[in-house]
């Protein structure tokens, strides 16, 4: 039966760590100049409803390097859900390619394209989650690790508003029996389903989260700091202006609050970022504590992994990957 990556939920953490394990080693493998054919001619669909840089390039990029092909299909290009049903489409995009991936406005959307597609389906983000930025948080985590913790002893800390991406965190990070916190002002915290989930992660994996506003108790020993935009996302939300009101400047990350937090901790954000205003040039530039960029490359890293997983051909590339490193 083929498998869909909608959301991390679904999965359990020794599933989400195969993952991470297998997009860790494809990197090694990658960098040391092997080429890993595994996708020979196999072509992945994307689909586009919102513009996008990191997740369109890293597929792209992924696809080019495990020797298959991707198809960008653009926002308003295609017939998705307008001259055509979705049901029809994801059928005739199960015929065309491979694997698809689609970022979408609703989550619905991607829902039902991966229930007709008889092809796996990746999201690529929706209004609800976005689990390839999720993977390739994670994978950065890993490698950024504090000397002496293991992922169940890390505090990592959402500041600002409650994004998909904050969600996705969350879901990440108590699924891997750490600890999460949701800093944020109280109308634009994390809730409703999502506590359910981060709440049932916790019973199974011993971790735990906190949802806050008060800064003294978030930041406190916190390894790390991950923020987004305050204003851009949906077209519903307030004005700008508003809602700077509401996150400026308590909810900025600047030198100021990385000082309250673990020494050594390191700044993240999914980026596109906007400067001077959730984050300062100053911390976002410091070569000590950003790792927002090892992030970016790591979506590539995360989407390797993902493919191969998804397409079915995760223990020939294990394979692949060890006989030639070992020669
Ligand atoms: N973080 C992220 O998803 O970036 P893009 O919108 O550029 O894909």
């Amino acid at each position: 039966m083929k498998k869909d990556y909608i959301d991390t939920s679904k999965f359990t953490k020794e599933e989400l760590m195969d993952i991470v394990n297998v997009s860790l080693l494809i990197k090694k493998h990658i960098k040391a100049g092997y080429p890993l054919n595994v996708l020979y001619h196999k072509t992945l669909g994307m689909i586009f409803e919102q513009p996008s840089t990191r997740t369109r390039v890293s597929f792209e990029t992924a696809m080019t390097q495990l020797g298959g092909h991707a198809q960008y299909l653009a926002p308003g290009q295609i017939q998705l859900g307008k001259h055509e049903s979705m049901k029809d489409t994801a059928i005739v995009l199960s015929r065309l390619t491979d694997v698809l991936m689609a970022r979408v406005i609703s989550h619905k959307t991607v829902e039902e394209l991966a229930k007709y597609a008889t092809v796996p389906v990746i999201n690529g983000m929706s209004d609800w989650n976005h689990p390839t930025q999720e993977m390739g948080d994670i994978i950065t985590i890993f490698e950024h690790m504090p000397p002496g913790k293991r992922v169940e002893d890390l505090k990592v800390v959402f500041v600002g508003d409650c994004t998909q991406v904050c969600a996705s965190l969350g879901m990440m990070i108590t699924k891997m029996g750490g600890h999460f916190v949701h800093y944020g002002p109280k109308d634009f915290q994390l809730r409703g389903d999502y506590l359910d989930i981060l709440e049932e992660n916790c019973k199974i994996s011993g971790g735990s989260y906190l949802i806050t506003d008060n800064e003294e108790e978030a930041l406190k020993d916190a390894d790390f700091i991950y923020t987004d935009v305050w204003y851009g996302l949906y077209e519903s939300e307030l004005p700008k202006e508003e809602r700077m009101r509401i996150f400026y400047p308590k909810y900025q990350v600047n030198m100021d609050m990385m000082k309250k937090c673990a020494p050594n901790a390191k700044f993240m954000h999914c980026l596109p970022a906007t400067r001077g205003e959730e984050v300062t040039d100053e911390v976002m530039d410091d070569k000590d504590i950003s790792i927002c960029f090892d992030e970016a490359e790591n979506r590539l890293t995360a989407m390797r992994g993902l493919l191969v997983y998804f397409m079915g051909v995760m223990d020939e590339t294990i394979e692949i990957c060890k006989k030639n490193m070992k020669g």
